[in-house]
């Protein structure tokens, strides 16, 4: 059966050039990289040649990234490593639960959070962030591109904000490298979480960008690598990766790959608009990454469509997380003021370098129909069909 992946924001498949960087670092170079015979400078130098790779991503020095297992450790390492109980934060309603729940766990531990809402296309005002300064505010939390919508949030105001108000200011950016230029200056922030997998390098692999000067207390105690930020002998094979990833992923933008990756996603919202009734897209008319469409199909439950599509051989993911049997629906899309049921509605597709025409064709062909299917089964639209004959 033919399969499309369009769940790149959940993960990316690693690229044949990044598994062939990675695999030196699996049986013929061994080493650890804190020895300091040949076998540990051998591993040593790919860390370091990786770091120079993710450094010329950012626009940072090397001493200012730190790898970790990925966008959770960066993003509890930003926030842990710097507040303090009696400290207030600043974060959004829609982020990622590395960071909400971070922040959950830092309010019980004494810590004060403003969360700011977003508006209907899934943006944070910055002067929302600016009312909620307070002269214990110590770290404006706020990610940079959304992992549900792809809406990308005003940083680099916030970011002037922070500075003017002298209080750190972290961004997670695990949905947005690869996807938009991110430059740490241009932002001016202090921290900047990566992760591998969302841009082609393994799972367990990521990395937070620490301005130099910033003090961070490290969440492992241990060796002092990392300059005593992360405690941890390196996963070497998977740091290599992340290097290759970025070296990738700057090249893409600068080629006209990710404009090609907009079309093919902007064909799949204008085809469904025009074919499909009482559907629409979340986030419409803010700036997004350009791989990201969240579209709600009116009279459907997501999790249905999600699993029927699959079942056709299309992977696609709603924004919903399934807890004790009970699907929520999104925080993301609730925060922007959707219905619960439009929320529940509401499916991601997400697209990756390795997405071709093709698979758009494939995706137009089936979505409708599978749509139509499902709202047949629906009595709520059934009524509304009635109603409207
Ligand atoms: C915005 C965002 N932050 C953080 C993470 C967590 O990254 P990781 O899976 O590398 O722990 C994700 C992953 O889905 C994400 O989308």
């Amino acid at each position: 059966m033919r399969r499309v992946y369009f769940d790149n924001n959940a993960t990316t498949p690693l690229l044949p050039e990044v598994f062939e960087a990675m695999q030196p670092y699996f049986v013929e170079h061994f080493g650890n990289a804190s020895s300091i015979h040949h076998h540990g400078q051998e591993t040593r130098a790919a860390v370091e040649r990786a770091r120079e790779s993710v450094v010329e991503l950012l626009g940072c020095r090397p001493s200012e990234i730190v790898f970790t297992s990925g966008g959770t450790e960066a993003d509890n390492l930003a926030l842990f490593g710097l507040a303090r109980p009696g400290d207030h934060l600043i974060s959004s309603t829609i982020e990622h639960h590395a960071v909400l729940n971070s922040c959950k766990q830092l309010q019980s531990a004494g810590c004060e959070v403003t969360y700011v809402p977003v508006d209907g296309r899934g943006v944070v005002d910055p002067d929302d962030v600016r009312r909620a300064l307070r002269p214990n505010t110590k770290l404006i939390s706020i990610m940079m591109a959304n992992n549900e919508t792809g809406v990308l949030q005003p940083v680099e105001e916030i970011g002037r904000i922070a500075a003017e108000a002298d209080v750190y200011f972290h961004t997670d950016a695990v949905q947005a490298a690869g996807k938009v230029p991110v430059d740490v200056k241009q932002i001016g922030c202090d921290l900047l979480s990566i992760s591998g997998h969302k841009i082609h390098a393994p799972q367990g692999v990521g990395a937070l960008y620490v301005r130099k000067g910033t003090l961070l207390h490290p969440l492992f105690y241990g060796g002092s690598h990392e300059r005593s930020r992360r405690a941890g002998t390196e996963n070497v094979a998977g740091i290599a990766g992340l290097g290759k990833a970025a070296e990738i992923a700057k090249r893409a933008l600068e080629s006209g790959d990710l404009l090609r990756m907009a079309e093919m996603r902007d064909r799949i919202e204008q085809t469904f608009l025009v074919e499909m009734e009482s559907i629409g897209v979340n986030g419409a008319g803010a700036p997004r990454v350009p791989n990201t469409t969240n579209i709600y199909f009116d009279y459907i439950e997501g999790e249905a469509l999600v699993i029927a599509l699959d079942l056709k051989g299309l992977a696609v993911s709603t924004g919903a997380a399934c807890s004790s049997g009970a699907i929520e629906p999104s925080h993301v899309l609730t925060a922007m003021g959707l219905r619960p049921d439009r929320a529940r509605a509401s499916i991601r597709f997400s697209l990756g370098k390795q997405n071709t025409p093709d698979d758009v064709q494939f995706a137009l062909d089936l979505v409708p129909a599978t749509v139509a299917r499902l709202r047949e089964l629906s009595p709520v639209y059934g009524r509304k069909q009635a109603l409207s004959t």
